[in-house]
Protein backbone atom coordinates (compact mmCIF):
# COMPACT_ATOMS: atom_id res chain seq x y z
CA UNK A 1 0.00 0.00 0.00
CA UNK A 2 1.05 3.49 -0.81
CA UNK A 3 2.05 4.91 2.28
CA UNK A 4 1.40 9.01 2.99
CA UNK A 5 3.03 12.06 4.06
CA UNK A 6 2.90 15.35 3.55
CA UNK A 7 4.97 18.90 4.75
CA UNK A 8 1.90 20.91 6.73
CA UNK A 9 2.35 24.74 6.95
CA UNK A 10 0.66 27.86 6.45
CA UNK A 11 1.31 29.17 3.82
CA UNK A 12 2.46 26.38 2.28
CA UNK A 13 1.27 26.58 -1.41
CA UNK A 14 5.30 27.91 -2.54
CA UNK A 15 6.72 24.88 -0.82
CA UNK A 16 9.08 22.43 -3.04
CA UNK A 17 8.99 19.48 -0.65
CA UNK A 18 6.28 17.90 -2.79
CA UNK A 19 8.69 17.92 -6.10
CA UNK A 20 11.91 17.20 -3.59
CA UNK A 21 10.28 14.09 -2.31
CA UNK A 22 8.29 12.68 -5.25
CA UNK A 23 11.72 12.77 -6.99
CA UNK A 24 13.46 10.85 -4.17
CA UNK A 25 10.86 8.52 -4.19
CA UNK A 26 11.27 7.99 -7.46
CA UNK A 27 14.86 7.69 -7.73
CA UNK A 28 14.53 5.24 -4.93
CA UNK A 29 11.80 3.07 -6.13
CA UNK A 30 9.65 4.29 -2.69
CA UNK A 31 5.91 3.39 -2.73
CA UNK A 32 5.09 7.02 -1.34
CA UNK A 33 2.34 10.09 -2.30
CA UNK A 34 3.37 13.37 -0.31
CA UNK A 35 1.21 16.33 -0.29
CA UNK A 36 1.04 19.91 0.75
CA UNK A 37 -1.59 20.80 3.19
CA UNK A 38 -2.33 24.36 4.91
CA UNK A 39 -3.23 23.67 7.98
CA UNK A 40 -5.38 27.05 9.80
CA UNK A 41 -3.22 29.38 12.13
CA UNK A 42 -4.47 28.05 14.88
CA UNK A 43 -5.73 24.21 13.97
CA UNK A 44 -2.35 22.14 13.29
CA UNK A 45 -2.13 20.64 15.95
CA UNK A 46 -5.77 18.50 15.32
CA UNK A 47 -5.02 18.66 12.10
CA UNK A 48 -1.64 16.76 12.11
CA UNK A 49 -3.86 14.59 14.34
CA UNK A 50 -6.25 13.80 11.85
CA UNK A 51 -3.51 13.06 9.47
CA UNK A 52 -1.84 10.55 11.91
CA UNK A 53 -5.30 8.80 12.82
CA UNK A 54 -6.10 8.51 9.22
CA UNK A 55 -2.79 6.65 8.46
CA UNK A 56 -0.01 9.27 7.45
CA UNK A 57 2.92 8.13 8.63
CA UNK A 58 4.84 11.16 8.47
CA UNK A 59 5.09 14.75 8.07
CA UNK A 60 7.68 17.53 7.54
CA UNK A 61 6.47 20.94 9.38
CA UNK A 62 7.09 24.13 8.41
CA UNK A 63 6.52 27.94 9.41
CA UNK A 64 4.97 28.78 11.66
CA UNK A 65 4.45 25.35 12.98
CA UNK A 66 7.77 24.27 14.31
CA UNK A 67 7.26 24.62 18.14
CA UNK A 68 3.91 23.39 17.91
CA UNK A 69 5.05 20.41 16.52
CA UNK A 70 7.77 19.91 18.87
CA UNK A 71 4.68 20.22 21.59
CA UNK A 72 2.59 17.74 19.69
CA UNK A 73 5.86 15.02 19.52
CA UNK A 74 5.40 12.06 22.19
CA UNK A 75 9.04 11.65 21.76
CA UNK A 76 12.15 13.89 20.57
CA UNK A 77 15.45 12.79 19.26
CA UNK A 78 19.06 14.85 20.56
CA UNK A 79 19.05 16.93 17.72
CA UNK A 80 15.34 18.42 18.48
CA UNK A 81 15.85 18.35 22.19
CA UNK A 82 18.76 20.90 21.27
CA UNK A 83 16.69 22.74 18.24
CA UNK A 84 13.43 23.23 20.74
CA UNK A 85 11.80 22.62 17.15
CA UNK A 86 10.91 19.66 15.09
CA UNK A 87 10.70 20.16 11.11
CA UNK A 88 9.89 16.14 11.20
CA UNK A 89 7.22 13.95 12.71
CA UNK A 90 7.13 9.96 12.44
CA UNK A 91 4.43 7.82 13.32
CA UNK A 92 6.68 4.85 15.27
CA UNK A 93 5.83 1.27 15.58
CA UNK A 94 4.72 1.84 18.59
CA UNK A 95 2.61 4.20 17.75
CA UNK A 96 4.57 6.83 19.21
CA UNK A 97 5.02 10.59 17.42
CA UNK A 98 8.73 11.21 17.05
CA UNK A 99 10.04 14.49 16.55
CA UNK A 100 13.00 15.34 15.12
CA UNK A 101 14.60 18.26 13.68
CA UNK A 102 17.07 18.07 10.25
CA UNK A 103 17.48 21.39 9.60
CA UNK A 104 21.00 21.89 10.82
CA UNK A 105 22.28 18.57 9.50
CA UNK A 106 20.81 20.01 5.89
CA UNK A 107 22.44 23.31 6.14
CA UNK A 108 26.25 21.01 7.20
CA UNK A 109 25.36 18.41 4.90
CA UNK A 110 25.52 21.01 2.41
CA UNK A 111 28.05 23.32 3.27
CA UNK A 112 30.76 20.20 3.73
CA UNK A 113 29.61 17.72 1.06
CA UNK A 114 27.92 20.03 -2.10
CA UNK A 115 30.30 22.59 -1.79
CA UNK A 116 33.56 21.19 0.04
CA UNK A 117 33.79 23.40 2.90
CA UNK A 118 34.92 22.99 6.08
CA UNK A 119 33.58 24.15 9.63
CA UNK A 120 36.30 22.26 11.99
CA UNK A 121 38.62 25.06 13.57
CA UNK A 122 36.98 27.92 11.63
CA UNK A 123 35.69 30.92 13.24
CA UNK A 124 32.12 30.84 12.27
CA UNK A 125 29.81 34.20 12.93
CA UNK A 126 25.92 33.15 12.62
CA UNK A 127 23.83 35.74 11.92
CA UNK A 128 20.10 35.87 13.96
CA UNK A 129 18.70 34.17 16.77
CA UNK A 130 15.05 33.29 15.96
CA UNK A 131 13.71 29.32 15.71
CA UNK A 132 16.07 29.08 12.10
CA UNK A 133 19.01 29.62 13.86
CA UNK A 134 18.60 27.71 17.11
CA UNK A 135 17.41 25.31 14.82
CA UNK A 136 21.08 25.02 12.94
CA UNK A 137 23.54 25.60 15.97
CA UNK A 138 24.01 21.96 16.92
CA UNK A 139 25.15 20.18 14.17
CA UNK A 140 27.35 23.27 13.88
CA UNK A 141 28.70 23.18 16.96
CA UNK A 142 28.85 19.07 16.26
CA UNK A 143 31.90 20.44 13.31
CA UNK A 144 33.78 21.64 16.14
CA UNK A 145 34.84 25.14 14.98
CA UNK A 146 37.06 27.17 16.84
CA UNK A 147 34.36 30.13 17.89
CA UNK A 148 31.04 30.75 17.37
CA UNK A 149 29.29 34.40 17.47
CA UNK A 150 25.72 34.70 17.10
CA UNK A 151 24.96 38.08 15.99
CA UNK A 152 21.19 39.10 16.48
CA UNK A 153 19.20 42.63 16.25
CA UNK A 154 17.91 42.29 19.60
CA UNK A 155 20.73 41.12 21.94
CA UNK A 156 19.43 39.31 24.44
CA UNK A 157 18.39 36.67 22.01
CA UNK A 158 21.54 36.32 21.15
CA UNK A 159 23.16 36.06 24.66
CA UNK A 160 20.50 33.49 25.87
CA UNK A 161 20.82 31.39 22.64
CA UNK A 162 24.46 31.28 23.32
CA UNK A 163 24.25 30.72 26.98
CA UNK A 164 22.00 27.74 25.75
CA UNK A 165 24.92 26.24 23.64
CA UNK A 166 27.72 26.87 25.54
CA UNK A 167 29.92 23.80 25.62
CA UNK A 168 33.66 22.84 24.17
CA UNK A 169 33.85 25.60 21.93
CA UNK A 170 33.40 29.23 23.07
CA UNK A 171 29.75 30.91 21.84
CA UNK A 172 29.33 34.42 22.13
CA UNK A 173 26.20 36.50 21.91
CA UNK A 174 26.47 39.57 20.83
CA UNK A 175 24.42 42.54 18.42
CA UNK A 176 25.78 43.45 15.46
CA UNK A 177 27.93 47.06 16.46
CA UNK A 178 30.05 44.44 18.30
CA UNK A 179 31.11 42.96 14.80
CA UNK A 180 33.66 45.84 14.03
CA UNK A 181 37.35 44.94 14.15
CA UNK A 182 36.39 40.52 13.69
CA UNK A 183 36.84 38.49 11.08
CA UNK A 184 35.24 35.24 10.67
CA UNK A 185 36.29 33.01 8.17
CA UNK A 186 32.17 31.30 7.35
CA UNK A 187 29.03 33.56 8.15
CA UNK A 188 25.54 32.28 7.93
CA UNK A 189 23.08 34.65 7.58
CA UNK A 190 20.03 32.73 9.26
CA UNK A 191 18.12 36.07 9.71
CA UNK A 192 14.59 36.99 8.07
CA UNK A 193 15.86 39.80 6.40
CA UNK A 194 16.70 38.16 3.15
CA UNK A 195 13.01 37.46 2.95
CA UNK A 196 12.22 41.36 3.21
CA UNK A 197 15.02 41.89 0.91
CA UNK A 198 17.42 43.92 3.49
CA UNK A 199 20.63 43.53 5.00
CA UNK A 200 21.73 42.83 8.83
CA UNK A 201 24.05 45.97 9.41
CA UNK A 202 27.49 44.75 8.57
CA UNK A 203 30.50 46.31 9.22
CA UNK A 204 33.11 46.36 6.18
CA UNK A 205 36.37 43.55 6.62
CA UNK A 206 33.83 41.50 8.38
CA UNK A 207 35.50 38.67 6.09
CA UNK A 208 38.55 37.14 6.70
CA UNK A 209 40.70 36.03 3.59
CA UNK A 210 38.96 33.42 1.55
CA UNK A 211 35.95 33.73 4.02
CA UNK A 212 32.62 31.63 2.93
CA UNK A 213 29.65 32.72 3.20
CA UNK A 214 26.04 30.96 3.54
CA UNK A 215 22.32 32.42 2.86
CA UNK A 216 19.82 29.99 5.03
CA UNK A 217 17.30 31.64 2.73
CA UNK A 218 17.23 30.97 -1.61
CA UNK A 219 15.86 32.43 -4.44
CA UNK A 220 16.11 32.67 -8.25
CA UNK A 221 18.81 35.31 -8.20
CA UNK A 222 21.08 35.82 -5.60
CA UNK A 223 20.24 36.79 -2.01
CA UNK A 224 20.98 40.28 -0.98
CA UNK A 225 23.16 38.42 1.47
CA UNK A 226 24.98 36.77 -1.30
CA UNK A 227 25.35 39.98 -3.40
CA UNK A 228 27.01 41.26 0.21
CA UNK A 229 29.12 38.69 0.33
CA UNK A 230 30.76 38.61 -3.09
CA UNK A 231 31.09 42.38 -2.98
CA UNK A 232 32.87 41.96 0.32
CA UNK A 233 35.39 39.26 -1.60
CA UNK A 234 34.02 36.00 -0.24
CA UNK A 235 35.41 32.78 -1.58
CA UNK A 236 31.52 30.98 -2.11
CA UNK A 237 28.36 32.33 -1.37
CA UNK A 238 25.74 29.39 -1.98
CA UNK A 239 21.84 29.88 -0.71
CA UNK A 240 19.98 27.87 1.02
CA UNK A 241 18.42 25.68 -1.92
CA UNK A 242 20.62 23.16 -0.92
CA UNK A 243 20.19 23.28 2.76
CA UNK A 244 16.03 22.77 1.58
CA UNK A 245 17.00 19.58 -0.26
CA UNK A 246 19.28 17.93 1.97
CA UNK A 247 17.07 18.30 5.41
CA UNK A 248 14.49 16.71 3.17
CA UNK A 249 17.12 13.79 2.58
CA UNK A 250 17.54 13.21 6.24
CA UNK A 251 13.50 12.65 6.81
CA UNK A 252 13.30 10.93 4.31
CA UNK A 253 15.79 8.84 5.37
CA UNK A 254 14.40 8.80 9.02
CA UNK A 255 10.88 7.49 7.20
CA UNK A 256 12.65 5.31 4.57
CA UNK A 257 15.61 3.97 5.62
CA UNK A 258 16.70 4.69 2.12
CA UNK A 259 19.33 7.48 1.50
CA UNK A 260 18.87 9.49 -1.82
CA UNK A 261 21.04 11.55 -3.99
CA UNK A 262 20.34 14.83 -3.43
CA UNK A 263 22.65 16.49 -6.46
CA UNK A 264 20.63 15.69 -9.21
CA UNK A 265 17.35 16.77 -7.28
CA UNK A 266 19.10 20.14 -6.36
CA UNK A 267 19.63 20.42 -9.91
CA UNK A 268 16.38 19.86 -10.69
CA UNK A 269 14.91 22.67 -8.07
CA UNK A 270 17.01 25.09 -9.22
CA UNK A 271 15.92 24.55 -12.95
CA UNK A 272 12.51 24.87 -12.38
CA UNK A 273 13.03 28.27 -9.68
CA UNK A 274 14.35 29.90 -13.06
P1 LIG B 1 12.78 32.35 12.02
O1 LIG B 1 11.92 31.18 12.33
O2 LIG B 1 12.91 32.66 10.55
O3 LIG B 1 14.10 32.31 12.71
P2 LIG B 1 12.13 34.36 13.93
O4 LIG B 1 12.23 33.38 15.07
O5 LIG B 1 11.03 35.38 13.95
O6 LIG B 1 11.97 33.61 12.57
O7 LIG B 1 13.54 35.09 13.81
C1 LIG B 1 13.82 36.01 12.80
C2 LIG B 1 15.27 36.44 12.94
O8 LIG B 1 15.59 37.35 11.89
C3 LIG B 1 15.55 37.19 14.24
O9 LIG B 1 16.88 36.93 14.61
C4 LIG B 1 15.34 38.64 13.82
O10 LIG B 1 15.97 39.56 14.66
P3 LIG B 1 15.26 40.03 16.05
O11 LIG B 1 15.46 38.90 17.00
O12 LIG B 1 15.98 41.24 16.44
O13 LIG B 1 13.82 40.25 15.70
C5 LIG B 1 15.99 38.60 12.46
N1 LIG B 1 15.56 39.67 11.53
C6 LIG B 1 14.37 39.79 10.91
N2 LIG B 1 14.36 40.86 10.10
C7 LIG B 1 15.59 41.44 10.20
C8 LIG B 1 16.23 42.57 9.60
N3 LIG B 1 15.58 43.34 8.73
N4 LIG B 1 17.51 42.84 9.94
C9 LIG B 1 18.17 42.06 10.84
N5 LIG B 1 17.62 40.99 11.44
C10 LIG B 1 16.36 40.67 11.13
Amino acid sequence: MTDRYAVMGNPIAHSKSPQIHSAFAKQTGQDICYEALLAPIDGFSVQAQQFFGGGGKGLNVTVPFKLQAWQLADQHTERALQAGSVNTLMMTDQSQLLGENTDGLGLVNDILNNHGGQIEDKRVLVLGAGGAVRGVLGPILEQQPKTLVIANRTLAKAVQLAELFQGPTMVEGCGFDALDGQQFDLVINGTAASLQGELPPLPQHLLAANAWCYDMMYSVADTVFCQWAKEQGAAKAPDGLGMLVEQAAESFYLWRGVRPKTQPVIEQIRSQLS
